[in-house]
């Protein structure tokens, strides 16, 4: 069998296994659309956006962070244009089941697929979710859950510019949850109601869009390579004017070859000064930006944004490798080192020597608080369960790169086996370098 093979379905039955991602409220039959992430997927989630921050924001000098609320009021996506046409899906109901299509997905508008009933007419559907805010009903209570991060970067414009001073060009990033009521959710976590976005828009004179456009073009390969996303199956896709969201002038989708088809990964938009213009119009609020001695205008956007549960998806499905090891089939994660949830894995050869155990236990905590100022969070495990082999088979599936060995020589030598995620390679080293010898293979 073809490795590609259901490969899908092999990813998400690891997923689970593994503890990396679980149906949301499973226990009670789950929520369509809605993923929790477990121990592991939590920490794969967690240095894709350590990772993010550092490229994007911490390594610049022109790039301001912000955490905003997940609820803004219906007075912002009023003026973004999210409530109007802009945000809307067509969608198409079933007369007989009422189950709900996405009417650009659908090979047959006649007849339902799943019940063969009669299908309705086509209809706008409006992907964000209202809430009401407090004990009374009104339109000034009404707020929406956010369906894009973009507009808190918007609203807070002013407020980075009268609390960092900031010179054009430069950025307001962030990283946080939104959520969109999409018609139909598929394809595991490709497709959902909430996720994990990280976007950033990047404020510029109008005349120098097409060269920061190009800019950011590039970094956003360049961060595609960083996380160990196959950059053999990602494409871009020059966006055509009837397809883009209602802000852009220009947009490039980043797709990437999922095993479901070839989808969108990322996005880079030129939003021109459509947003901050409609809020100072809205709000009565002047967000524009003045140079000392130069007129003032409102700036120019360029905005990459990068989904971060797809780019969770591509990773994995990058990574995702069988192969043969000593004549025995095996599965791997082929991961970044720098992503891997555990770094290293320590075992004692044997359980029930208690002497290999206290040793494989002094090198685990040693190499614990070595690394416990990382800026990448650096877990370590130590397994004492089963076999030798079982246990580097386990490290293999969860992407561990390496796995060390305390055996009987060890308490001669003070010397202990490191294992090679990739190759099966082994080699002996002196507990001494241990650390600097992992230090140097995963920055
Ligand atoms: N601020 C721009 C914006 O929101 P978008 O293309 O609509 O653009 C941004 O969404 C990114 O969020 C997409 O490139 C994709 O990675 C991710 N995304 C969009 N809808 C999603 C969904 N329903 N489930 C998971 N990720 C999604």
């Amino acid at each position: 069998m073809n490795m590609e093979d259901n490969k899908l379905e092999k990813l998400v039955a690891l997923c689970k296994r593994r503890g990396f991602v679980f149906q949301g409220s499973e226990i009670y039959g789950g929520l369509a659309g809605i993923y929790d992430y477990g121990h592991l997927g939590s920490i794969l989630s967690h240095n894709i956006k350590q990772l993010w921050w550092q490229k994007f924001v911490l390594s610049r000098e022109n790039m301001y962070g912000i955490e905003a609320s997940s609820m803004m009021p219906e007075s912002v996506w009023r003026a973004s244009g999210h409530l109007g046409e802009g945000f809307t899906d067509p969608m198409i109901e079933c007369t007989k089941c009422k189950r709900r299509f996405r009417a650009d997905h659908l090979e047959n508008k006649e007849k339902c697929s799943e019940c063969g009933g009669k299908l309705g007419a086509e209809k706008k559907f409006n992907t964000m979710f209202p809430l009401t805010v407090g004990s009374t009903e009104g339109s000034a209570n009404t707020a929406y859950l956010r369906g894009e991060l973009a507009q808190a970067m918007f609203v807070n414009f002013k407020n980075i510019l009268d609390t960092e001073r900031p010179k054009i060009p430069f950025g307001i990033a962030q990283i946080g949850r939104a959520y969109r009521n999409e018609i139909a959710v598929r394809d595991f976590i490709f497709r959902v109601r909430e996720w994990n976005l990280a976007e950033f828009e990047y404020f510029i004179r109008a005349d120098e869009w097409e060269k920061t456009f190009e800019m950011w073009r590039r970094e956003m390969w360049s961060w595609i390579e960083e996380v160990g996303i196959d950059k053999t199956k990602v494409h871009e896709l020059e966006v055509a004017p009837e397809d883009r969201a209602h802000y852009s002038k220009r947009t490039v989708d980043f797709e990437y070859d999922f095993t479901f088809g070839r989808k969108e990964l990322y996005g880079l938009a030129y939003r021109t000064d459509f947003d901050l213009k409609n809020h100072s119009e809205s709000s009565g609020v002047d967000m524009s930006y003045r140079e000392e001695g130069k007129e003032k205008f409102i700036p120019h956007v360029i905005e990459p944004t990068f989904g971060l549960g797809r780019t969770m998806l591509a990773i994995l499905e990058s990574a995702y490798t069988e192969d043969e090891l000593g004549g025995e089939k095996r599965v791997y994660l082929r991961l970044a080192p720098k992503l891997a949830p555990i770094k290293v894995a320590v075992f004692p050869l044997l359980k029930n020597k208690s002497e290999l155990v206290t040793k494989a236990r002094d090198v685990y905590q040693a190499l614990k608080s070595t690394f416990a100022i990382s800026h990448l969070p650096f877990h370590i495990a130590f397994d004492d369960n089963g076999n030798i082999g079982k246990r580097y088979r386990r490290q293999d599936e969860i992407g561990t790169p390496y796995c060390v060995t305390i055996d009987f020589d060890t308490l001669e030598d003070n010397a202990v086996t490191v294992r090679d995620r990739d190759t099966g390679n082994q080699e002996r080293l002196p507990i001494a370098e241990l650390a600097n010898y992992i230090k140097s293979k995963i920055a």
